[in-house]
């Protein structure tokens, strides 16, 4: 059995980094991925009305975390990266984990973190910006280095368009090349975020893309916090929801 926890757009509240380092502590998983908009972009107005950390103070909540970390972009993170990619190399005297158009077998769950299409992704995409790129210029590749396990779990900031995970039309609709994506390779699991609001105001999580589950963790600037647990047993993927405070 594998369980991998997904929580997206911390946006630096102070509420949400103390929820996750309990969470984590609580429920033990292997790894802990963080779907983007972890911090808040450069000299934007922070959301919410409690505590915004500084951007060190997230990488140091972070550190306190016992399982690994893996980081997907979202469209907040820009040249705040260089600052919390230099704190956590003093902190933990190594790079972090970014899965960025890229693969990690995570237990027994192959995950791919996709790009970010929106915002300044140079500092985090460190030479390799995909977040521009056709995904045909990047995915099929992973795909047949990986094979099988390259469709089990996507992780990615903004949500595929079309479902009723987010707001039609809105800034935060998603992506279209991501649902093309999706329609063509049919990998088991999608978790996005990035429209945080549209699944806490409809109460729905859960969506469906052909045979692939869509999950939006949603999320709540000000608390409780909202994360996904994925859990892989006996070859079959599902999910549990969770909220923390
Ligand atoms: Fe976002």
């Amino acid at each position: 059995m594998s369980r991998i926890l997904i929580a997206t757009d911390l946006h630096q509240r102070a509420v949400l980094y103390e929820a996750l380092v309990k969470l984590c502590d609580e429920v033990s998983p292997d790894a802990l991925i963080l779907g983007g908009d972890f911090l808040h972009g450069t000299g934007l107005l922070p959301y919410g009305k409690t505590q915004q950390l500084k951007v060190m103070d997230c990488a140091r909540q972070l550190y306190s975390i016992a399982a690994p970390i893996y980081f997907v972009r979202g469209n907040h993170e820009d040249g705040n990266w260089l600052h919390f990619r230099d704190t956590w190399w003093f902190e933990q005297g190594g790079q972090p984990n970014r899965l960025n158009g890229s693969f990690a077998m995570i237990g027994n769950i192959g995950v791919i973190g996709f790009p970010c299409a929106m915002g300044q992704e140079e500092a985090f995409s460190e030479g390799e910006p995909l977040g521009g790129e056709h995904y045909g210029y990047w995915l099929p590749r992973l795909l047949a280095d990986c094979g099988e396990a390259a469709r089990q779990l996507w992780v990615m900031h903004e949500p595929p368009t079309g479902t009723r995970l987010s707001a039609a039309g809105s800034v935060v609709e998603g992506h279209a090349w991501w649902r093309d994506a999706i329609e063509e390779h049919q990998p088991r699991m999608v978790v996005c975020g990035h429209d945080h609001g549209t699944p806490i105001k409809s109460g729905l999580w859960q969506d469906q893309i052909g045979r692939t589950a869509v999950v939006n963790v949603g999320q709540n600037m000000d608390g409780p916090l909202h994360a996904t647990l994925v859990v892989e047993k006996d070859g079959v993927l599902g999910c549990e929801r969770l909220v923390a405070v």
